[in-house]
């Protein structure tokens, strides 16, 4: 999965394609590029890393050009170099692409090429795109694009500019988000919203089987057999927040200690505690249809997937709803028993992901109602989906997710009282005390944080540690599952997560004095079964980092790292639960000298499978 931007008019199309990919660079960043035309001929220049170092190997004077397309690339096929970073021409350079997607049959595609003479420069899936291109090229690249993509199975964005006819960009789209912006005298290309704000505001949304024309003064968009598409032109509204680290060593660091404020954001005008009210005005599912409903799937990945296993606590408890959680790359893959009477909900930070996105649109064919919880507006979940739940979260820059997690948690706790409340199944005072747990939250967090130092510490004591169990039970079993998730990611350092009671099948033979392990045991009803594991672990020499509920006084008693969270009810408490797991990674990370926001070979957003 890659960023793509594209731009045609009067002013310098360099500047605008670099500043656009920088704005998509959270989708990958193992290399970047761009091409122009420039007095008849194609120039191209590509490097490896973020778009800094592309910005400064180059001359961007003398790349001055009306028309330019560029990339930002996360690997699928080939690994990250300068030869396999996009664009890719042809072999007589007048044609060049960027690509973001998979081509699935590009190895047939390729030998059958080889066999015709052509000779190829990168390991990319993308070249046999360009290559193909040529091949039918007969001056009108627009036609030789159409052709090449009868030839293609798999998904993508495409930009492809040819040095023959310098006065377009040709694009297309499947199953990868690709927007035309428009502007006066000048239009442009991109992958996401956010890479073209700063230009112009309206825009079209490209859709499957798409191919545009795109020149400065007009956009024409037609399908594989050339039958005409009338799209909308969209305005959008919103505005990209000013991107800071207001004082922050990282973004992932800012992002942790704004979970407070996401928090409120999320639940706001959304439940009143006092009244025994929650009303998620957006999800407006009729009361006959939450009744009818047989079954909640739903479908995530990476830390969503985590926030997914937590919330089926949420349906389960509260809704007495049959909640089943899915990956969402296997749940594509099997054969779900699907109908109308199944809601699918779609939990996605960037509404991008490319598995979670066909998960549900698998559901929405098969006749569920759909509900994406995301936190980008505008973003292809929320336009697929029956129903949008946003969490109010605010950009989140650092790859690695926090504050998307704890704002999903807290937003589908409350779409799981609202259900309850509209089913008549659960009595007020049950309300009102469900949601006064919510309602306290940002102030618990905001105090837990005053004592980060003891995480830190803690941190700089484990930190070289060459592997990490988290243990945890129930409701904060996936909690578990996200801390060692967020210490893998930033730090490089293996951790696993794993039921509590699972230990003794297995994990605990990897148990020494080495082997530090993160035991999640705060008050609940399964307190007594972890407080058994902790001894287990202890038994055989394992040193217990302990978070624990700060009014819990015997937690002392099991060593000396302890970090206490405040006293909440267990339904709330993987919201709590997380933090300081968040910070202990992040600590680790800083003490190894890792790059916190940028971890290797991760990307913010996966739009391919
Ligand atoms: C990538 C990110 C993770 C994220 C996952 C799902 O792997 O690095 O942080 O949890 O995608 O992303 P989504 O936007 O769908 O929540």
């Amino acid at each position: 999965m890659c960023g793509i931007v594209g731009y045609i008019g009067e002013k310098n199309a360099v500047d605008i394609v670099l500043d656009g990919l920088k704005k998509l660079e959270y989708r990958g960043y193992d290399s970047s590029g761009v091409a122009v035309i420039k007095d008849g001929r194609l120039q191209i220049r590509r490097s490896i890393g973020k778009i800094k170092n592309l910005e400064e190997s180059i001359d961007k004077n003398y790349l001055k050009a009306n028309i330019s397309i560029g990339h930002t690339r996360w690997a699928t096929h080939g690994k990250p170099s300068k030869e396999n970073a996009h664009p890719h021409t042809d072999s007589t350079k007048s044609i060049v692409i960027v690509h973001n997607g998979i081509i699935e049959n590009y190895a047939e595609l390729k030998s059958s090429l080889k066999e015709e003479g052509v000779e190829f420069k990168s390991e990319t899936d993308t070249e046999v795109i360009a290559h193909l291109i040529k091949k039918h090229y007969k001056n009108n690249l627009f036609f030789a694009v159409q052709e090449t993509l009868k030839e293609i199975i798999g998904s993508y964005a495409l930009g492809v500019i040819c040095k023959d006819e310098p006065n377009k960009i040709v694009c297309a789209r499947q199953d990868a988000s690709l927007i035309v912006g428009i502007g006066k005298g000048e239009n442009f290309l991109a992958s996401d919203i956010p890479a073209l704000l700063s230009y112009t505001r309206d825009m079209i949304f490209l859709e499957n089987g798409d191919i545009a024309e795109v020149t400065a003064n007009r956009v024409r968009i037609a399908d594989i057999e050339n039958n005409i598409k009338d799209r909308k032109v969209k305005n959008i509204k919103w505005d990209c927040v000013q991107i800071k680290k207001e004082g922050f060593k990282h973004f992932m660091l800012k992002e942790i200690y704004e979970q407070p404020r996401t928090i409120e954001d999320t639940f706001r005008g959304r439940i009143y505690p006092d009244e025994g009210r929650a009303y998620i005005e957006e999800v407006k599912l009729s009361k006959e249809y939450i009744k009818n409903i047989s079954n909640v799937y739903i479908v995530a990945c990476g830390t969503s997937y985590h926030s997914g296993l937590v919330s089926k606590f949420f349906f389960e408890n509260f809704a007495k709803m049959h909640t089943e959680v899915d990956i969402a790359s296997e749940f594509r893959y099997r054969e779900p028993i699907l109908n109308d009477r199944i809601l699918v909900i779609a939990i996605s930070q960037s509404g991008e992901t490319a598995d979670t996105l066909a998960a549900l649109s698998l559901a929405k064919s098969k006749g569920c109602i759909t509900l994406a919880v995301c936190n980008i507006i505008g973003s292809s979940m929320s336009r697929e989906a029956d129903y949008v739940l946003y969490t109010r979260c605010g950009p989140e820059i650092c790859v690695a997710s926090t504050k998307a997690f704890t704002g999903q948690i807290a937003a589908l706790y409350m779409l799981a009282l609202d259900l309850a409340r509209r089913k008549e199944n659960f009595s007020k005072e049950d309300l009102k005390r469900y949601l006064k747990e919510l309602w306290e939250v940002p102030a618990k967090i905001e105090n837990f944080l005053k004592q980060s130092e003891n995480v830190y510490k803690i941190a700089k004591k484990f930190a070289h540690k060459r592997g990490f169990l988290y243990l945890g039970r129930n409701i904060n079993y996936p909690v578990a599952l996200e801390g060692a998730l967020k210490l893998k990611e930033i730090s490089y350092i293996h951790a696993e997560g794993y039921a509590a009671g699972e230990m003794k099948h297995g994990p605990i033979a990897l148990i020494t004095d080495n082997m530090p392990v993160v035991v999640i045991a705060i008050k609940s009803r399964v307190y007594k079964k972890i407080i058994s594991n902790v001894e287990e672990v202890k038994a055989r020499g394992g040193t217990i980092i302990l978070i624990a509920s700060e009014s819990d006084k015997t937690a002392s008693d099991k060593g000396d790292n302890i970090i206490y969270i405040p006293d909440c009810d267990e339904l709330i408490s993987p919201i709590l639960s997380v933090i300081p797991l968040q910070l202990l990674s992040y600590y680790v990370a800083v003490i190894l000298g890792c790059d916190v926001d940028h971890p290797r070979n991760l990307a913010k957003s996966v739009t391919v499978e």
